[in-house]
């Protein structure tokens, strides 16, 4: 069964062709991320424009690239929230437009759940469910128990900034460039983390808050003359990127014991990052699943492959499926 996955729910304008849930055809990617660095973050109304742009080159390119007709296409799957609103908008009317054209059933994707799926494409995993999932994006750090395909049920969420919204604005203040995570996590390859920042512990909560640690990132940075010395830059970012990843790590892995699963499932954005995903390697008792840097960060194979399951259990949508930008999951 070959889906075809659309994803336009932020700045990536993205398609890709999936057949059976797992096997990524083709995987096209159209990041805008040029187009904003010069504004320092996304600026909506410019995403929304660039998605009317790209969104018939990309698909083409997909199709192309997997060599398929649309009578290959067995069914069409497309994120329609959280995201912006506009974004979204493209990408949803685009899938209705060519749904309703050749005939072919359609499901929305939650993006969330989408960024979970992105496990199941890498060759030689499998992830066993129940399981534990972490999801941590530049809008949402969600903790999951997904006991099923499709049923969810939310143990913790960020209650103010998300972990890659941390990434970004510690990044803005570092002035080390766009998008914050990976340049964080380039400056901090020459630091050492040995400046004092807070971790929020929240009790015994599977909650997370980063506003705390971006406030005393600045004050440090204030206090200390840090942006007058590219080696104290450097001991900043990585003293930040610790801090991030202890309480991301700590709390999941404490969610993991407490209930007893199995395995834990990596995902989003802020899942490229390798001290993160090496803190989990090395200090979880259970496996931990990651998907590859290029599928943790948006795409289309992510939303082909939810899709797919939505299909397998009768989940499809009518032409009144709108947008959802405060979407959740669980
Ligand atoms: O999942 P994603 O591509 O888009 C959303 O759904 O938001 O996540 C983007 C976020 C950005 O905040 C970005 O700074 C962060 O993921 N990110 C990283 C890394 N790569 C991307 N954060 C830390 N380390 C990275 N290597
Ligand atoms: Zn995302």
């Amino acid at each position: 069964m070959k889906i075809l996955g659309i994803e336009t729910s932020c700045d990536e304008t993205a398609a890709a062709v999936i057949e059976d849930g797992c096997k990524i055809v083709s995987n096209i990617v159209a990041s805008q991320i040029d187009i904003h660095a010069r504004y320092g973050g996304i600026v909506p109304e410019v995403a929304s424009r660039q998605h009317i742009l790209t969104i018939i080159p990309v698909v083409d390119k997909a199709m192309n690239e997997a060599n398929v007709t649309w009578q290959d296409i067995d069914g069409i799957a497309v994120t329609f929230g959280p995201g912006l609103a506009g974004s979204l908008l493209v990408g949803v009317n685009f899938a209705k437009a060519i749904s309703l054209a050749r005939q072919l059933p359609i499901t929305g994707v939650n993006h969330l759940e989408a960024h979970i799926y992105a496990n199941w494409l890498e060759k030689g995993q499998s992830p066993t469910l129940p399981c534990l999932c972490l999801i941590v994006s530049g809008g949402h750090s969600d903790l999951v128990l997904m006991k099923g395909h499709g049923q969810f049920e939310k143990l913790g969420r960020t209650l103010d900034d998300a972990a890659g919204e941390a990434f970004d604005k510690a990044a803005r203040i570092l002035g080390v460039g766009y998008p914050g995570g990976p340049a964080i996590e380039q400056t901090a390859k020459t630091g050492i983390p040995c400046l004092p920042l807070p971790r929020a512990w929240l009790g015994n909560s599977y909650n997370f808050s980063f506003s705390g640690l971006k406030t005393a990132l600045w004050h440090l940075v204030q206090r200390e003359k840090i942006l007058a010395d590219p080696s104290m830059i450097a001991n900043t970012a990585a003293s930040f990127q610790c801090a991030v990843v202890d309480v991301l790590a700590t709390k999941t892995i404490k969610a993991a014991k407490d209930l007893s699963v199995q395995q834990i499932l990596l995902s989003g954005g802020v899942a490229a990052n390798k001290l993160l995903t090496e803190r989990f390697l090395n200090s979880s008792p259970v496996p931990v699943l990651v998907p590859p840097p290029h599928l943790c960060t948006d795409n289309a194979a992510m939303v082909a492959s939810c899709g797919y399951y939505h299909f397998q259990t009768g989940k499809t949508s009518s032409y009144d499926l709108d947008v959802m930008p405060s979407l959740s999951l669980g």
